[in-house]
């Protein structure tokens, strides 16, 4: 009883919280009106929010070979672009005024970050980009825009200036390096302060410019479009076809020109590639595998050194949690981790989805893996190969 008691406080806190990032709306009537479907200003969303990082600290990151990062300038009318990592020396020679840093994906580097995208959680995670984070020094910004996926502007240090726009032409200014709007009309205008945030669907034109210092947290929710999702699901596809019988043209009737594909040979090849099919299941276990691939630049540390029965009273103690840079993601019996999957056995799911949902198994929550010869040697095998760390937050 008193357990229920503590999930329940524990889950209306959940929600609470979720209500004021909302703006006092839920979670629910945020996908129902807003989603997709309109900007939302909330005034705010995360009180007292001022960041979890400094602008040195943003651009220590974009010195790392392994974060993708970007410096925008803007000088007399042109937009210039550069990509890191950048040498420290880059930083200094830069003017006081508008240009702007632009770091991917915090979440992978600072735990700090990936916690503050659990309170996004509504959104399922499969949608999940990354958390860019920003600085600019006054009047920095990349310019006049839109985005092909769903974002979440929250603001961290210093105010930005954000103009919105609903506008129709999105038609781009040719020879940019970056895509900036050739006709941007303001329609609404709006100063974010710490704490503030902006939800744009794709596809609304938007234009942040800092007023003075100003770092943006931008939580940003991949749309992929039909032609991506159609040439990676063919090349999954490529790999899980098996059609049996070869090709036969037991009547073959003499041809004219015996350089032309015959009609005969066209129908008879259509009839062999018709027997591809697919169902529900393969293309659930090609989201999984694709929405869970970590992209290519990612490198997992694989754990040497640690023996299983280590391992056992580590997390006996400590719990699990994935790695920063772990994607795991679970479709009814079936789990994909970092893209590889795994067919979930009877008694596996509660664990394994806990993991997914929070990324984390807490110590309390062990005792099911403990059990499970098979379990611990999955959880294990994942810590070998770097996609599962001891200890939980
Ligand atoms: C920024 O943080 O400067 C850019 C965010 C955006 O406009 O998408
Ligand atoms: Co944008």
């Amino acid at each position: 009883m008193k357990k229920i008691l503590k999930k329940t406080s524990k889950k209306n806190v959940r929600l609470i919280q979720q209500k004021i990032l909302l703006g006092g709306i839920s979670p629910k009537q945020f996908l129902k009106e807003y989603w997709q479907k309109k900007p939302l200003l909330i005034r705010a969303a995360i009180p007292g929010f001022t960041g979890i990082l400094d602008a040195n600290e943003l651009a220590g990151l974009a010195c790392e070979d392994d974060v993708q990062s970007r410096l925008v300038r803007q000088s007399r009318g042109k937009w210039y672009l550069e990509h890191g990592p950048f040498p420290e020396t880059r930083f200094a020679q830069l003017p006081g005024k508008s240009w702007t840093l632009l770091v991917q994906s915090v979440n992978h580097h600072l735990p700090e970050a990936a916690e503050l995208l659990q309170h996004f959680n509504f959104i399922p995670h499969a949608r999940l980009d990354d958390l860019m984070v920003s600085y600019a020094p006054d009047g920095g910004g990349v310019g006049p825009h839109f985005d092909s996926y769903d974002v979440f502007l929250l603001q961290g240090q210093g105010k930005r200036r954000w103009r919105v726009s609903q506008q129709r032409d999105l038609s781009l200014v040719e020879d940019a390096p970056l895509r900036i709007l050739r006709n941007f009309e303001t329609e609404q205008e709006y100063v974010l302060e710490s704490g503030d945030m902006l939800y744009l669907p794709p596809h609304v034109a938007h234009w942040g410019i800092a007023v003075g210092d100003c770092m943006t947290y931008s939580i940003g929710f991949r749309a992929p479009s039909a032609q991506e999702l159609g040439t990676q699901f063919l090349t999954y596809l490529q790999e899980q076809v098996q059609l049996d019988g070869m090709y036969t043209d037991l009547n073959l009737s003499l041809q004219k020109h015996p350089a032309e594909i015959s009609e005969d040979m066209v129908k008879r090849v259509g009839a062999m590639l018709k027997k591809i099919r697919w169902n529900k299941q393969v293309v659930a276990e090609f989201l999984g595998v694709y929405l869970s691939e970590p992209k290519p630049d990612i490198v997992f540390d694989t754990a040497a050194g640690m023996g299983l029965h280590a391992f056992r009273r580590a997390v006996a103690n400590q719990g699990v949690e994935l790695d920063l840079r772990s994607q795991a993601l679970f479709y009814e019996n079936e789990f994909f981790m970092n893209g590889e999957k795994t067919a979930m056995k009877p008694g596996w799911a509660v664990c394994l989805r806990l993991l997914a949902d929070r990324r984390r198994l807490p110590a309390e929550a062990m005792a099911a893996v403990l059990e499970d010869r098979d379990l611990l040697a999955l959880l294990f095998s994942w810590h070998q190969a770097g996609y599962v760390r001891c200890g939980s937050r």
